[in-house]
C-alpha cells in the first residue's frame, strides 16, 4: 500500500498564520503538523509516501524531510497547482500509486489512540474497496456525514448536511483499492469546481463496497484548520506528553519503533537535533546514547 499526504490547500481560515507559511508547517506543539499524518501512514506500515503541496511551499517539505531514508521510508513530492479538491490528490499520485492499494490523508488531521496503528493494520490488510474512519462529533453538520449498518458497511453519506442522519463525521483518513485512481479520474467537479472526496466515496458507497470503522470514544481526532482546533490540538498534544513522558507522533521513535531505523540512526537523528532541546534528548534517550 503506497500513502499521501496532503498538504496544499489555500488555508484561508489560518490567516495570517498562513499568508506566507504553509498550514502542515505550522507548530502543533513541539513538531511540525505534518508530523503527525507521516506517523499515522509510518506506523500503518506504510514506507512509500507521496507529499503533494503547492508550488510555493514543496520545497520547504523538501527541505524538511528529503527523500525520507533517514527515516528508513521513501518520499517523494509533487505540486497541486491550484487547491482542486482532495481527490485530486488520487490524480496527481496517479504514477505514484501504480497498480497498489492507497492511503490518502490529509496533511491537518491528527489522529491518537490507543491501539490505532494495530487497527489500522488490521483494516489495511482486509481492504475491499473502501475504508473510511468516523468520528463522533457534536457538530456534525460541519463534515461529511456517514450511517452503516451492523457491519459498518456505509449506507449514507452526505456532505455537510442541514440535518444529519448520525453523529458520525469522516475524517481525513482514506484507504482505497485501486479502483480509486479511475473513479476519481471519471468525477466531474463540483459547483466550487473541486473534485470533491465525498463524490469519490458514494461511488464506492453505491457499489456497497465502502465501510466505515467508528473511532470511537477511545480515541481523539483534531483538524486544525482554526485557530482554536489548532491550539487545542497543541495544548492536547502538550498535556499528554507532559503528563506521561512520551512524545506523541515523534517520527524518529516511530521509525525506530516500527524496525526502519536501528538504534544507531536513531542516536545520529537525535544529535542532530541537538541535545540542548527535549525533543533531541528524548529521541537520545531512545537509542540508548544520552
Ligand atoms: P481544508 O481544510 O478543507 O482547506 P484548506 O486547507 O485550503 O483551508 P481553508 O478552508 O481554511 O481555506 O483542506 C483539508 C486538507 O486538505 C488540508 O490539509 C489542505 C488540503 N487540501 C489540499 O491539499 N488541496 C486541496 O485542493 C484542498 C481543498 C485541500
Amino acid at each position: 500500500m503506497r500513502g499521501i499526504i496532503l498538504a496544499g490547500g489555500s488555508g484561508t481560515r489560518l490567516r495570517p498564520l498562513t499568508s506566507v507559511h504553509s498550514k502542515q508547517l505550522l507548530p502543533v506543539y513541539d513538531k511540525p503538523m505534518i508530523y503527525y499524518p507521516l506517523s499515522v501512514l509510518m506506523q500503518t506500515g506504510i514506507r512509500e509516501i507521496l507529499i503533494i503541496s503547492t508550488p510555493e511551499h514543496l520545497g520547504a517539505y523538501r527541505s524538511l524531510l528529503g527523500d525520507g531514508g533517514r527515516l528508513g521510508i521513501r518520499l517523494e513530492y509533487a505540486v497541486q497547482d491550484q487547491p482542486k479538491g482532495l481527490a485530486e490528490a488520487l490524480l496527481i499520485g496517479r504514477e505514484f500509486v501504480g497498480d497498489e492499494q492507497v492511503c490518502l490523508i490529509l496533511g491537518d488531521n491528527i489522529f491518537y489512540g490507543h491501539g490505532l496503528p494495530d487497527m489500522l493494520r488490521a483494516e489495511a490488510a482486509r481492504l475491499d474497496g473502501c475504508t473510511l474512519f468516523g468520528y463522533p462529533v457534536s457538530d456534525p453538520e460541519r463534515y461529511g456525514v456517514a450511517t452503516v449498518d451492523e457491519d459498518g458497511t456505509i449506507l449514507t453519506l452526505e456532505e455537510k448536511p442541514t440535518a444529519p442522519r448520525s453523529n458520525l463525521a469522516v475524517t481525513g483518513l482514506y484507504l482505497y483499492d485501486n479502483d480509486a485512481l479511475d473513479l476519481a479520474a471519471g468525477l466531474a467537479p463540483s459547483a466550487r469546481q473541486e473534485l470533491e472526496i465525498t463524490d469519490l466515496n458514494l461511488r464506492y458507497v453505491e457499489q456497497g463496497r465502502a465501510r466505515l470503522v467508528n473511532l470511537g470514544r477511545g480515541s481523539a481526532w483534531f483538524d486544525t484548520g482554526t485557530h482554536d482546533s489548532l491550539l487545542e490540538a497543541a495544548t492536547f498534544v502538550q498535556v499528554l506528553e507532559k503528563r506521561q513522558g512520551i512524545r506523541i507522533s515523534c517520527v524518529e521513535e516511530v521509525a525506530y519503533r516500527m524496525g526502519y531505523i536501528d538504534a544507531e540512526q536513531l542516536a545520529a537523528l537525535g544529535g542532530e537535533l541537538s541535545p540542548s532541546t527535549s525533543y533531541g534528548r528524548y529521541v537520545l534517550e531512545l537509542a540508548g546514547a544520552a
